[in-house]
């Protein structure tokens, strides 16, 4: 069977940088990149310009996507400060028929452990309040896990990052701090019944606390992102600036931990992180300057089909020993997300047909985010996708 079927997926990690950053991307341009990569709906981030703290940039955001018809955009609320916890608790209180409308579009909260692109890290007063309130509402809180005083330890005893050696940037965001935040998160989760995800989970430390919370059954849940699933640290040599991202590329170790924990069902979802800059702004010369993230919404299915069919799309190595299957991409990218951030989709809402015997040449100047580029450039896929309904 070449043609198969799959409902349209949900990427429950998207930044598409509108408002306020829309030379790297808009909501039109990412939106039609998803959808051409079978992706049909998005949950946003809320680092764009301005953030999204208050029920005012969150309805603005909410108009801004309405005008976007083929791809169903969900967006996670900020906060960095107490008072943005506020306007959370009015929209989830819902006491106005506008409010009650904009709780439909927003899928939860998302705070930062530590800086990352667009500053929204929050102090521990704020995140401990951030806890307590989606833990009393019951609403769906998403972290960024990273340890702000650990990253900052790690940087200062890294020599400045070299223009020959954007390597450093994984060592000066080291695994352990990962494994802190988590830590963290989850006394907090357990201590006010959160429910809480943990957003590209990246290193096996993590991901065996989170085994481990689950076995308590704490209501707990994580993502891990196809950066850190097809991409090591290995990968600098040839992606430079290119490979730079928060959590950073891990070890080979790291990422066969996160391909045995979506088989033994602890990784709830995988999700893109899909974080366009312009190229320029990736080449900086001094990679101490060069931002964080790189684009995925559109190429996840593609990498994640040509595993599922036995093969392995990374051009240095022949081959993984990495199992994976069509209806893990269903449960992942599709059934997991919408359970998590009760998104309320049907499975026959909206459906992609895929052709697996098509095998194509990834190439940044065919893909349709406006950024324009991809670390995947040249490699091997399967999968032509169509829209099915
Ligand atoms: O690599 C990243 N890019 N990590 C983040 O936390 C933010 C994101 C972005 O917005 O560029
Ligand atoms: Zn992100």
């Amino acid at each position: 069977m070449t043609h198969i079927t799959l409902p349209g997926l949900i990427d429950c990690h998207v930044h598409f940088r509108e408002p306020g950053l829309t030379h790297k991307a808009d909501m039109a341009s990412e939106a039609h990149a998803a959808v051409a990569g079978g992706v049909t709906t998005v949950c946003e981030m809320p680092n764009t310009i301005p953030s999204t703290v208050s029920v005012e940039a969150l309805a603005d955001k909410v108009r801004r996507a309405a005008k976007i018809k083929n791809c169903d955009i969900r967006f996670f609320m900020g906060a960095t400060e107490k008072r943005h916890l506020m306007a959370l608790r009015d929209i989830w209180r819902g006491s106005s028929p506008i409010l009650q409308q904009l709780k439909k579009r927003c899928c939860g909260l998302k705070v930062y452990f530590d800086h990352s692109t667009g500053n929204q890290g929050a102090d521990q007063e704020t995140i401990t309040e951030a806890f307590r309130l989606c833990g009393e509402l019951r609403i769906p809180l998403v972290a960024h896990c990273e340890d702000a005083e650990m990253n900052a330890k790690a940087s200062s005893g890294e020599p400045r990052l070299s223009a020959a050696d954007v390597s450093l940037h994984s060592k000066m965001r080291p695994p352990e701090s990962e494994v802190a935040a988590i830590k963290r998160a989850l006394g907090l989760a357990r201590k006010y019944r959160t429910q809480f995800h943990v957003a590209h989970l990246s290193t096996a430390g993590g991901l065996q606390l989170v085994r481990e919370a689950k076995k308590e059954e704490l209501p707990v849940t994580c993502e891990v992102a196809p950066h850190h699933l097809f991409l090591t640290v290995e990968d600098y040599a040839t992606l430079g600036t290119l490979g730079k991202m928060n959590p950073p590329l891990r070890s080979k170790e790291d990422q066969a931990a996160l391909w045995e924990g979506i088989a033994d069902g602890t990784v709830d979802c995988i999700a893109t992180d899909h974080a366009p800059h312009t190229l320029e702004e990736k080449k900086c010369t001094d990679p101490l300057k060069a931002p964080s993230g790189v684009p995925g919404v559109e190429t996840m299915l593609p990498l994640l089909l040509t595993v599922a069919v036995g093969g392995w799309p990374h051009p240095e190595e022949k081959f993984s020993a990495f199992r994976f299957q069509i209806s893990d991409v269903v449960r992942l990218c599709f059934e997991n997300p919408n359970r998590i951030f009760s998104l309320g989709k049907r499975k026959d809402e909206y459906q992609i047909k895929v052709d697996l015997e098509k095998e194509w040449i990834v190439k940044g100047k065919n893909l349709h985010s406006k950024c324009g580029w991809t670390p995947y450039e040249g490699w091997r896929v399967v999968g032509e996708i169509t829209s099915a309904t």
